[in-house]
């Protein structure tokens, strides 16, 4: 997968050096790039906002510098996959059936909202995660994503951090101030997929802190990320649940005990145990998730609890 964000304070993005996302980065999992609109500005001050039309407060970010900053990262992806093509065997049909393309000339296609036809289409089958929201036959060729985090945005959740992983290519585009002028997302509607996410139910100062969280919950569900794929399905938001509490070594600490069945090493009473745990847990803290369980998904003595 590829991710490029788009900011006009790079620096804020360093935590993604970090840890599993850094060492994903070096084992060639994961291509991320920060690139600075700013850098696009052509005035002697590098101008990036002005004051908004119709008035108010703050500042509204202008859309040239962005535009450009996008169809550089959309153009630059489209000529690594040109350039990561297998050469055609002699004789043998062009690939996609069409005529092989120069990677200007893909990375033009790609931009013109045609995608990249260059790139091979069904690696996403082969990506497809436990729970997730699959694209099964999605064309990797299909065109990018461009994630702009928003309070106005839909809900960012398990399944959005799914789908997205299942992405060849994502682009964030974070907003600062009172946003980004609306006429670059009608621009980009027309060339990229555009998805405006949100956090959740509060205002940040700019989009920077909400990718970082979505780059993280996005890349940990690339194979190969995170070492052992089993701490996946058991974790809170996959299969409507949250998770079950956990405990280890000691025994017995502060006069508190470990439940005794996790000590009894029967795993069909521990499975059970940790089922019920989360039912209770889930039931206590997000009543709102009960409600929206799929009843076939119960089993009797889920139903008996
Ligand atoms: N930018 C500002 N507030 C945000 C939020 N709640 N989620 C995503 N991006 C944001």
């Amino acid at each position: 997968m590829r991710i490029d964000v788009l900011s006009i304070f790079p620096e804020y993005l360093e935590p993604l050096k970090l840890s599993l996302i850094g060492k994903a980065v070096t084992d060639g999992l994961l291509q991320l790039q920060v690139t600075d609109p700013r850098a696009f500005a052509t005035d002697r001050h590098r101008t990036v906002d002005d004051t908004p039309y119709g008035g108010g407060a703050g500042m509204v970010m202008k859309p040239e510098p962005w535009a450009q900053a996008l169809e550089s990262v959309v153009r630059a992806a489209a000529q690594d996959a040109a350039l990561a093509e297998p050469p055609a065997a002699p004789g043998a049909p062009p690939a996609g059936g069409s005529t092989a393309l120069a990677a200007h000339e893909v990375a033009e296609s790609a931009m013109s909202g045609l995608g990249s036809p260059q790139v091979p289409t069904d690696d996403a089958a082969a990506r497809a995660l436990p729970g997730q929201a699959a694209a099964p036959g999605r064309a990797a060729s299909s065109r990018p994503v461009l994630v702009v985090p928003s309070p106005a945005g839909e809900v960012f959740t398990q399944d959005v951090a799914y789908e997205l992983a299942a992405e060849e290519h994502l682009v964030f585009a974070c907003g600062r101030y009172e946003g980004i002028d609306e006429r670059f997302l009608d621009w980009a509607r027309g060339e990229v997929r555009v998805r405006p996410l949100s956090l959740g139910d509060y205002v940040l100062n700019g989009g920077e802190v909400a990718v970082l969280a979505m780059v993280e919950a996005v890349t940990r569900l690339i194979p190969g990320v995170i070492g052992n794929p089993e701490s996946l399905t058991e974790e809170s938001h996959t299969g409507g649940l949250l998770e079950y509490p956990v405990y280890t070594k000691p025994a017995a600490w502060r006069d508190r005990e470990v439940p005794e069945t996790l000590l009894s090493g029967h795993h069909g009473r521990i499975a059970r145990w940790r089922r019920d745990q989360q039912l209770v847990r889930t039931a206590r803290r997000r009543p709102d998730m009960v409600l929206a369980l799929d009843p076939a998904h119960l089993d009797r003595a889920d139903l008996a609890l």
